[in-house]
């Protein structure tokens, strides 16, 4: 079932790079694909409870997390842009650059098992809200990274037919985003280890 969450790159672009009748390509779309879960799977040996969940979210966007008080997972997988943070390479402690580009947490409990794979196919939902592409971020611009993959994956050069028509399912696939309220964290005490610099 979890690999049905995943939109494999190359089965994307395999079936569409063949000329197929719209019917054809809806009935051979709705056997790769199916919609992502309503609820994520469970994790063995440690069972979800509202009350765990809503402690994960209050650390989620704590920014105490961090040794300057300053970066929270949500610095970097930001929900108000689909998960992401719209950086080349995200900054992280002491202003430093890293060199991966952050993806989008957002469709995440489908690929918890994935981790390695994810290298290598990409999850598509929400693509086109989350530029830039690659793990470099070098890519600003959905099409180009369309022909990027279609050349490097495929080792076929897309006409640029495909390729818009590839960016168009692609922008089909971005979802509603949810409705996030932001959690009231507990105030600092005096054996709150302070910010470091
Ligand atoms: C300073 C920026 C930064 C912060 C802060 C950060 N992340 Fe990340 N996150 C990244 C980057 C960059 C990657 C990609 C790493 C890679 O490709 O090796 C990543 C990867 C991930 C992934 C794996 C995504 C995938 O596609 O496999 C998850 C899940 C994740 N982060 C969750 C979190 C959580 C939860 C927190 C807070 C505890 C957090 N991140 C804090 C930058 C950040």
């Amino acid at each position: 079932m979890r690999s049905l969450c995943y939109l494999g790159t190359a089965a994307i672009l395999g079936f569409a790079a063949h000329a197929f009748g719209a019917d054809e390509l809806m009935t051979s779309a709705q056997a790769l694909f199916k919609p992502i879960p309503a609820s994520p799977p469970a994790l063995p040996g440690n069972p979800g409870t509202p009350a765990k969940v809503e402690l994960g979210k209050m650390l989620y966007f704590d920014p105490r997390l961090s040794a300057s008080h300053a970066i929270s997972c949500n610095s970097c997988h930001n929900v108000g842009l689909a998960g992401a943070d719209a950086e080349q390479t995200s900054i992280g402690h002491k202003w430093q650059r890293g060199d991966r580009n952050a993806p989008t947490v957002l469709t995440r409990p489908c690929s918890r098992t994935h981790r390695r794979r994810s290298r290598y196919s990409t999850t598509l939902r929400n693509i086109a809200l989350t530029a830039p592409y690659f793990h470099t971020g070098r890519s600003w611009d959905l099409r180009q990274a369309v022909a990027v993959m279609g050349t490097s994956q495929l080792g076929a050069q897309l006409s640029a037919e495909e390729t818009d028509n590839i960016v168009a399912f692609l922008g089909a696939l971005a979802g509603e985003q949810p409705e996030i309220s932001y959690p009231i964290l507990p105030p600092s005490v005096a054996a709150t280890p302070r910010p470091q610099p």
